[in-house]
């Protein structure tokens, strides 16, 4: 039987295809039983710390709300309104939540930061995103493509384009390398995740199974594929001077209405891990689309193929909530 208690979820690369296969199974039960008015409080009693170096929307709200639902409690600690970074080292942070908290959830830069977080806290760590992985979201992501495929997880085929070498290309490959899927990369070389990278995943996709595709192709990576990913082009951390250079590489990466027909998959399906530059109706997207109007139907993706019927984007953020719950519980939860 698969045991998951107080394990922490840095990256990935130290679960089992068979552990993720138990989060995603444990995350169904409890989507289940919560649509259902009957979930059961497994977290009564536990306080979890939530550290977030960067801005986030659906991880804080997942990790909260999925806390109280299962009766536990949280503390947001961010850099503006705690010691962390300007008066105390993170060690000196962790070990100190460490005699506190029951569990740590941590978004920041550096995924060494994370796993030195969980040494020197001595409770388990949930990665909320680093630069190099996002795997509470990969989590997500597989959950939402099992629900509307309806088929085995290697039948599955699927696209990301754009920036390959961020945390949301990283992953993407390394889930699909991991559970035996048929995953495609399309990008530029130079966006492509870095080589180290690649031979991890070319690893994992020899004992799974999986079929790995990197290309600089857009059209060839969609071919026949039940979902197209992609994401916002300059991430968290980097600088808005990168977007010139982006924009000028990846234009021709764009999620528009031609590549999902280039798909030839009429059920083809749109997903993005969200905040999703899609019109000009945000300050970044202003800014861009001032100074490249060609970008004003979308920029990563075009308005019309996030609004459409193709798109699963919200199902996909929904999702961030049940499956980082049963992350928690798995970990923390009396069962
Ligand atoms: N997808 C995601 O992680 O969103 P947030 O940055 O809002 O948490
Ligand atoms: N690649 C994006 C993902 C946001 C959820 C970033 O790191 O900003």
């Amino acid at each position: 039987a698969i045991n998951l208690r107080a394990r922490s979820f840095l990256s990935l690369r130290d679960f089992q295809p068979r552990e993720v296969m138990y989060l995603l199974e444990l995350a169904r039960e409890l989507k289940a039983a919560r649509m259902a008015g009957f979930e059961q409080p497994c977290l009564v009693g536990r306080n979890i710390a939530l550290i977030f170096e960067k801005s986030s929307t659906r991880t804080r709200c997942a990790f909260e709300v999925a806390a109280h639902q299962q009766g536990g409690h949280v503390t947001f600690i961010d850099p503006e309104s705690s010691q962390l970074g300007h008066k105390e080292t993170l060690r000196d942070t962790a070990r100190v939540l460490g005699r506190m908290f029951d569990g740590i959830e941590y978004r920041g830069f550096h995924q060494r930061v994370v796993e030195e977080l969980a040494r020197y806290s001595g409770v388990p760590v949930f990665n909320g995103l680093t630069d190099e992985e996002h795997p509470t979201q990969m989590l997500a992501d597989v959950f939402t493509m099992q629900e509307h495929a309806n088929k085995p997880l290697r039948d599955i085929r699927y696209a990301y384009l754009g920036d390959a070498r961020n945390n949301m290309g990283n992953s993407l490959l390394l889930v699909g390398a991991l559970l035996g899927m048929d995953v495609r990369i399309a990008a530029p070389r130079a966006l492509w995740p870095r080589e180290e990278w690649q031979a991890i995943c070319r690893e994992l996709a020899n004992r799974s199974g999986a079929r790995l595709t990197l290309t600089e192709n857009p059209r060839e990576a969609v071919q026949g594929v039940d979902f197209i990913h992609t994401d916002v082009w300059v991430s968290m951390g980097e600088s808005n001077e990168r977007w010139a250079e982006r924009i000028r590489e990846l234009m021709p990466y764009q999620v528009n209405a031609a590549l999902l027909e280039a798909s030839g998959n009429p059920q083809v399906r749109f997903m993005h891990c969200l905040p999703a530059l899609h019109n000009r109706d945000t300050h970044i997207g202003e800014q861009v689309c001032q100074q490249h109007p060609e970008l004003a139907g979308g920029i990563e993706v075009t308005e019309e193929v996030f609004e459409s019927d193709a798109s699963i984007v919200f199902d996909q953020a929904e999702n961030r909530l049940h499956t980082i719950k049963a992350v928690m519980v798995a970990s923390l939860g009396d069962r």
